[in-house]
């Protein structure tokens, strides 16, 4: 084998980020890796618009881009075949056909590939041309990698349901979307320039992913219009070369909404026959449509219970309709009662997926795939994995993940989610007392079904970062790797992310692989940890910390915390009888707080806050230490990225340097915020001394709060600035000096700030703007930011001053200040 390790190029040209991890960026090549630049690229498909073309395009790009060379395609005559030291790219049927024999590739299931890159010849050969596309993605990341090595081997999918879905609206918005607005939709049309669409395409295709859903599952029926199916088929024309097929989301009650019809029961003849003309408008122009995603009777939407007919009635209805042309229909199990009664401790949103589906388990179409979010509530933290898994032994089943950070730090936090994601498809269900790990089962590799895989939530934008930030990409490609094989290692994939997206530097490698890896941790101990789920405003945007919105409403996501006891009681001998949902092993481990993991006790039993663990700590103490611990690992992310500078492009740089200060400073926020909560709710003191107890703050009286008060409801976008002054009372020294502020929607204030009115610093409250999360309106965990301002030398008796414009409704409100010595985090 020989492997070039290259050294780094050193300073890589500033990128924006939309080619994603296909930069192919220039290699420092010695003569020994340029002895590996293939001479010439033979496409055994000369259809323009075929996978196998576009893969000899891409390889022509690539080496271009790689070796700084350009190199010559040719398409597919036998005696190219022979061409000394060319990459051969096509199927293997194509290549028995062009070139002659091809007996040692081994036998490739759909989609799958040969590499080999050993002796003179490259060979790219796919099962099917989507294969070959696949294959040559994979060669061109060993290179831009710098890697040499002679290999052949093949590779085959785990499932060939390898799903992405977009929430994007017909106006251009997307649903927990945080990349900006829609690349497909704008103004209830689809977008004339597809161009964003093709580049999307690219990134798909590279991790091996066969289909997209492009709208809302909350869905719009007036996509069904003519117009729109047309122009749905030009979006599936960019999609088609790179063998990605797109699907689409359907809104149950259409056929009374938009049909003009006055009923949508899925039994009525004439319903079936709207669908099925429905359909087949559709497929006349999507001819290779991949199916139907369907969400009913969930969080408002129109489904088949208002006619009472089952969730499979309703399936059904669909998969008849789409089975002539080979579709599918992707069946969502998240279907639940959003007015939950908690004064009924036997009442729990973690039953339903299981109440909802598992009588209904072998009524199923052979088309319908029930795709089920990875946990029982809603893409949280940390959830067990949903019984329903465990619980559908007929019926085809696809796990639904989130690459859009929804309840995990929407994309203004670094959270690497692949050991997450890892987490849930490793846990062994043991049905029937075998192993029975989810990816296993959503492969469909155990139990005898005919589908399976999985679909997870995107939702790119406009945004050159496509997520809106450079390192939440890594989750779209872990996504991509996994849907593949489920068992890719998580440090493995990010690695290789790091590698193509930004340099081949060790140091650099080794530092973003240590932050990503750390950042879920961290993000879980300064969230909601100990299983008590995301501790967010479940209210309102589902970003910063709200531990008070969790209980008394019907949404169910509730922890119910008192003054002396916390968690979910969801055992059979006391609580909701979830644990019971699950297979008999996994349901005693649960069902004893005891067996139960700790980092899920509190999902499955309610215990006092003084319960102690098997640390010895108490519940109430690990939860202020936790969080604290969490915060402290976020501050560490920013000095870590800042000991990169120089070995990344600026653009790129600042961006997540931008980012993770600020992050830095909202895990501050968050940890506050939950352990005050829970402090004053508990009356537990912090053993630390450090909860409710802030000696380098200044906000707990005049004139700080006098400030907050004055800008936050006097002012108005006219009016004057507002000031706030102080006398500093620490001793004289270094400092950091900490400023938290409400950063709102609505309005760009302006505050400059002001040792013995000298201007130490100054900002602008636009992070509306350059940052990823949804806004607020509002004064609370969301808007609040911290920015922070270094080594300022302060004297005892200095004044410091903030001046504080209003903009729009902004009333530039302030809510501390703090004076940090070095090392310390207040
Ligand atoms: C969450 C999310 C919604 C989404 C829903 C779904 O509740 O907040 O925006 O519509 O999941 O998955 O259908």
């Amino acid at each position: 084998m020989r492997l070039f390790l290259l050294a780094s190029l050193g300073f890589a040209a500033a990128k924006n980020g939309l080619d994603g991890w296909l930069r192919y960026a220039p290699l420092p090549c010695s003569h020994q890796c340029h002895s590996k630049l293939p001479s010439n690229i033979v496409t055994l498909n000369q259809t323009t618009r075929s996978p196998v073309y576009v893969a000899g395009s891409e390889l022509q790009k690539g080496l271009k881009e790689i070796y700084a060379s350009h190199v010559q395609i040719h398409h597919g005559q036998h005696g190219q075949c022979k061409d000394f030291s060319a990459v051969i790219v096509g199927t293997v049927a194509q290549y028995r056909k062009t070139c002659g024999p091809a007996d040692e590739v081994p036998h490739l299931d759909e989609d799958g590939f040969w590499l080999n890159t050993k002796g003179s010849h490259v060979r790219i050969l796919g099962q099917n041309e989507k294969g070959t596309l696949y294959g040559t993605y994979e060669y061109l990341s060993m290179l831009a990698q710098g890697n040499f090595s002679d290999v052949a081997y093949s590779t085959n999918p785990s499932a060939l349901i390898r799903w992405v879905n977009q929430w994007d609206n017909m106006d251009g918005s997307i649903e927990r979307g945080y990349g900006g607005p829609s690349i497909f939709f704008r103004g209830e049309k689809i977008v004339d320039d597809l161009a964003r669409v093709i580049q999307y395409a690219r990134l798909l295709a590279s991790v091996r992913i066969n289909a997209v859903v492009v709208n809302n599952v909350n869905a719009n029926a007036t996509l069904l219009a003519p117009e729109n199916i047309q122009c749905l088929g030009r979006i599936a024309d960019v999609f088609r070369p790179y063998g990605v097929q797109i699907g689409i989301s359907l809104n149950f009650a259409s056929p009374k909404t938009f049909g003009g019809l006055n009923i949508f029961d899925p039994l009525d003849t004439t319903v079936i026959k709207w669908w099925s003309n429905i359909t087949n408008q559709i497929y006349q122009r999507v001819p290779d449509m991949a199916g139907y995603l369907i969400k009913a009777d969930s969080e408002g939407q129109p489904g088949p219970q208002t006619y009472n007919r089952t969730l499979a009635d309703a399936a059904n209805l669909f998969a008849k309709a789409v089975k002539p042309y080979g579709g599918i229909v992707m069946y969502r199990s998240f279907v639940y009662d959003h007015n939950l009664n908690q004064s009924n401790w036997k009442a729990d949103r973690a039953n339903a997926a299981v109440d909802f589906f598992k009588h209904l388990d072998g009524k199923f179409n052979d088309n319908v795939v029930v795709q089920i979010k990875y946990g029982p509530i809603d893409f949280q933290v940390r959830e067990p994995a949903s019984p329903l898994f465990a619980n559908l032994l007929n019926t085809s089943m696809a796990i639904e993940l989130q690459v859009t950070q929804e309840y995990l730090g929407q994309q203004s936090h670094l959270v690497y989610l692949a050991p997450l994601w890892r987490d849930i498809l490793d846990f062994d269900m043991r049905v029937d007392h075998k192993p029975s790990s989810v990816r296993d089962i959503v492969t469909a590799k155990r139990f005898n079904r005919k589908l399976g895989g999985s679909a997870a939530v995107v939702n790119v934008g406009t945004n050159t970062t496509w997520l809106g930030s450079h390192l939440a990409m890594s989750n779209l490609y872990a996504y991509g790797r996994l849907a593949w094989n489920p068992t890719d290692d998580p440090e493995d994939m990010l690695r290789d992310w790091i590698r193509l997206t930004f340099d081949l530097d060790r140091n650099l490698l080794d530092t973003i692989t240590r932050m990503s890896m750390d950042s879920r941790p961290a993000y879980e101990n300064y969230s909601g940890n100990l299983g008590i789920q995301t501790l967010t405003d479940i209210l309102y945007t589902h970003y910063g910390p709200n531990p008070a919105s969790q209980d008394n409403n019907g949404w169910g996501q509730w922890t119910r915390a008192d003054r002396t006891t916390i968690g979910m009681d969801r055992t059979v001998k006391n609580g909701t009888d979830f644990s019971g949902q699950y297979p008999p092993e996994v349901a005693a481990m649960y069902e004893s707080n005891e067996t139960t993991p700790e980092n899920l006790l509190l999902w499955f039993h309610h215990v006092d806050y003084t319960h102690r663990l098997h640390s010895g700590k108490t519940v109430i103490q690990h939860f202020y230490d936790a969080h604290y611990q969490g915060a402290e690992t976020a501050q560490g992310f920013l000095d870590q990225w800042e000991s990169l500078q120089g070995k990344i492009d600026h653009e790129r740089y600042e961006h997540i340097r931008q980012r993770l200060e600020y992050q830095a400073g909202h895990s501050i926020v968050w940890r506050d915020t939950i352990n005050n909560f829970y402090h004053n709710l508990s009356g537990i003191a912090d053993k630390a001394k450090r909860v409710g107890n802030h000696p380098w703050r200044i906000d707990t009286g005049w004139p700080f709060r006098d400030c907050f008060w004055l800008c936050g409801y006097c002012h108005r976008s006219n009016d004057t600035a507002g000031t706030a002054t102080t006398k500093l009372h620490f001793p004289s020294g270094m400092y950091d000096l900490a400023v938290n502020y409400y950063d709102l929607y609505g309005g760009q204030s302006r505050w400059a700030v002001y040792l013995n009115d000298r201007q130490i610093g100054r900002w602008l409250g636009n992070t509306e703007d350059i940052l990823s999360h949804t806004p607020s309106i509002y004064l609370d965990g969301h808007s609040t930011t911290r920015i922070k301002f270094r080594r300022i030398k302060g004297t005892k008796g200095d004044t410091l001053r903030i001046d504080g414009t209003p903009d729009g409704v902004e009333p530039a409100p302030l809510d501390y200040v703090a004076l940090l010595p070095h090392g310390v985090v207040d």
